[in-house]
């Protein structure tokens, strides 16, 4: 239960004064990424009003149809994270490669531009017309390199240098989900004093679940040992509370969030059609590994932790499964025994 009346921003400067050596600037970047997402929630609660839904008629990086609200959503965060001043570079799925920012953008003279950021601007947008949650995704790096625009090797670190990621679902409420390494904290927004306001602090993640999240229809395509692990899950055994759950929506965020609060497993693992799995490092794996281990959780991609893979390329993708810690311990040992 939470005892007090707290806002997103004041969280965050509470945190933050916990090290005497921060200049306040991580706090001021994370208010600006929430405040980009309470535009893009407002956006999407408007958008079946406004008809701006549909195609665009044009592919993104990875080849898929772009749908206006990601562009909306893109532009959205990109500008914001130009005009704060704090980053050196932004990363998005939607974008080619990586935006470098130089320091003229910086607030004033005090202020240097030593982050890095990466977003999935709108997670699970093949949902965005059937009025299912989708939501957005974020990964905050200090930059290596000292000055000037950031660089490739700035964008390109292992997971585990996250210095902060986060979430947010717009679902039936709009949910701020976020960690800068001490625990994981829930937000709802308010939408008539537009504040994201503490709803849950220090998450964690059930231990144990009876709850899986799959997309079945590639059965045919996965290893043995990802079919004898989702046949094992459906087997009736009480003592082991099988067989589970299944919940699938098709948002990574929505899925990963309900099993976040209620335990759970999510898998993408890699099959015969997407050998390296679907999901994006940089993007999707790297900032819920980040969260999901702070709220006591794990994350694999089968063989090693996420967040200790050497990223190689912007838009790498991942066979990924995360979730509660017994139950991804389980799914990797099937998956090893094959
Ligand atoms: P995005 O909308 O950012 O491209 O991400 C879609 C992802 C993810 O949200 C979801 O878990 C997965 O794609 C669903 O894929 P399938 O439709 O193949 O199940
Ligand atoms: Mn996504
Ligand atoms: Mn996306």
């Amino acid at each position: 239960m939470v005892s007090k009346f707290n806002t997103f921003y004041r969280h965050i400067i509470e945190q933050e004064r916990e090290f005497p050596e921060a200049t306040g600037q991580l706090s001021d970047l994370l208010a600006d990424i929430a405040l980009a997402c309470k535009v893009i929630s407002l956006e999407v609660n408007r958008a079946g009003l406004i008809d701006i839904l549909g195609f665009t008629g044009d592919e993104n990086v990875q080849g898929e149809q772009v749908k206006k609200l990601d562009v909306f959503a893109n532009d959205i965060l990109t500008n914001v994270m130009k005009q704060g001043g704090h980053i050196c570079a932004v990363c998005s799925e939607e974008e080619v490669s990586f935006i470098p920012i130089d320091e003229k953008f910086s607030k004033n003279k005090f202020v240097s531009n030593k982050y890095i950021c990466h977003f999935d601007p709108l997670d699970g947008s093949s949902n965005i017309d059937v009025n299912v949650s989708i939501g957005t995704i974020f990964s905050v790096y200090k930059r290596i390199t000292k000055s000037g625009p950031g660089a490739l090797e700035d964008c390109l670190q292992k997971g585990y240098e996250q210095v902060a990621a986060g979430y947010v679902i717009y679902g039936s409420s709009t949910v701020l989900a976020y960690s800068a390494g001490k625990g994981v904290h829930l937000f709802t927004l308010d939408p008539s004093v537009g504040e994201f306001l503490l709803s849950s602090e220090n998450v964690s993640i059930p231990k144990k679940s009876r709850i899986y999240s799959v997309n079945e229809g590639n059965y045919s395509g996965w290893s043995e040992g990802m079919k004898k692990y989702i046949s094992h899950l459906k087997m009736s055994d009480p003592e082991t509370d099988r067989p589970y759950s299944s919940r699938y929506i098709g948002s990574l965020v929505a899925d990963f969030h309900r099993n976040l609060i209620y335990g759970g497993i999510f898998i993408y693992p890699a099959d015969v059609k997407n050998l390296k799995g679907k999901l994006r490092l940089m993007y999707e794996a790297n900032p819920l590994s980040f969260i999901v281990e702070q709220a006591g959780g794990r994350s694999t991609d089968g063989d090693k932790r996420i967040l200790d893979i050497q990223p190689e390329s912007l838009h790498q993708r991942t066979p990924l499964l995360i979730g509660s810690e017994e139950d991804v311990l389980l799914a990797e040992k099937f998956l090893k025994e094959g």
